[in-house]
C-alpha cells in the first residue's frame, strides 16, 4: 500500500462536505440530548474513530472530557467466528459515575462494540451511549443498540476519514470504496 490513494479508489462514497455536514448535525443534536450534563465523558475507539472524533468534538458544545480505549479482536477470521476482542490500552480516565458517549468509526458484525459496551457498563457510568460515523447492518452478527448513527452504508469495502486500508490512508477527508482489483492479492 504505497500507491497514492487513487490507485485503490474505487468510488468516493462519502464526500467531505456530505461528512462535515451531517457531524455538524450530530453535533447539535448530542449538545441538545446532553444539555446540562456536567460529566460528559467521549470515549473514542481506536484507532479508526480518531478522525471522527476531533471533528465532532469541535461541534459538540456540552464541555466534555475525552479519552481513548484501543481494542483489537485476535484476527478478523477468529473475530468473526468467536467475537474474541481484548482491550490493548485502558481508559486513562475513570467512567464509574459519568454520561459515557462511545465515538466509532464503523460497526460491522458488532462483536467489538458488544466487547466495549460490556466492559464499559461493568465500570458503572451514569449513562451509556453509541455514536457511530457508519453503520453496515447487512454485516451484524451480533445485536447491538446504536444511538448516534452518521450514515448507514452498503456492504462495501471502504477506507478513508479514519478507516484503513492495510493501515494507511486514514487521513483521508472523505470516506472512499476500495478498488478490489487493485489490491495486491487480486
Ligand atoms: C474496525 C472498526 C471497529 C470494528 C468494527 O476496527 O473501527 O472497531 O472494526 O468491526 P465489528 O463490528 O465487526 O467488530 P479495526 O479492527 O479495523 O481496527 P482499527 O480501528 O484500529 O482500524
Amino acid at each position: 500500500m504505497t500507491l497514492p490513494y487513487e490507485e485503490y479508489l474505487a468510488e468516493i462514497l462519502i464526500d467531505e462536505e456530505t461528512l462535515q455536514k451531517r457531524i455538524r448535525e450530530l453535533g447539535q443534536q448530542i449538545s441538545k440530548d446532553y444539555e446540562g450534563v456536567d460529566d460528559l465523558l467521549l470515549v473514542c475507539i481506536l484507532r479508526g474513530g480518531v478522525v471522527f472524533l476531533t471533528d465532532l468534538m469541535r461541534q459538540i458544545t456540552v464541555p466534555h472530557e475525552i479519552d481513548f480505549l484501543a481494542v483489537s479482536s485476535y484476527g478478523k477470521g477468529v473475530r468473526e467466528a468467536s467475537g474474541r476482542v481484548r482491550i490493548d490500552h485502558d481508559l486513562m480516565s475513570e467512567a464509574t459515575g459519568k454520561h459515557v458517549l462511545i465515538i466509532e468509526d464503523i460497526i460491522d458484525s458488532g462483536y467489538t462494540l458488544r466487547f466495549v459496551m460490556d466492559v464499559m457498563m461493568a465500570r458503572r457510568p451514569a449513562s451509556l451511549k453509541l455514536c457511530t460515523l457508519l453503520d453496515k447492518p447487512s454485516r451484524r452478527t451480533i445485536h447491538i443498540p446504536i444511538d448516534y448513527v452518521g450514515f448507514t452504508i452498503e456492504d462495501k469495502f471502504v477506507f478513508g476519514y479514519g478507516l484503513d486500508l492495510d493501515d494507511k490512508y486514514r487521513n483521508l477527508p472523505f470516506v472512499g470504496v476500495v478498488r478490489l482489483d487493485a489490491l495486491p492479492q487480486h
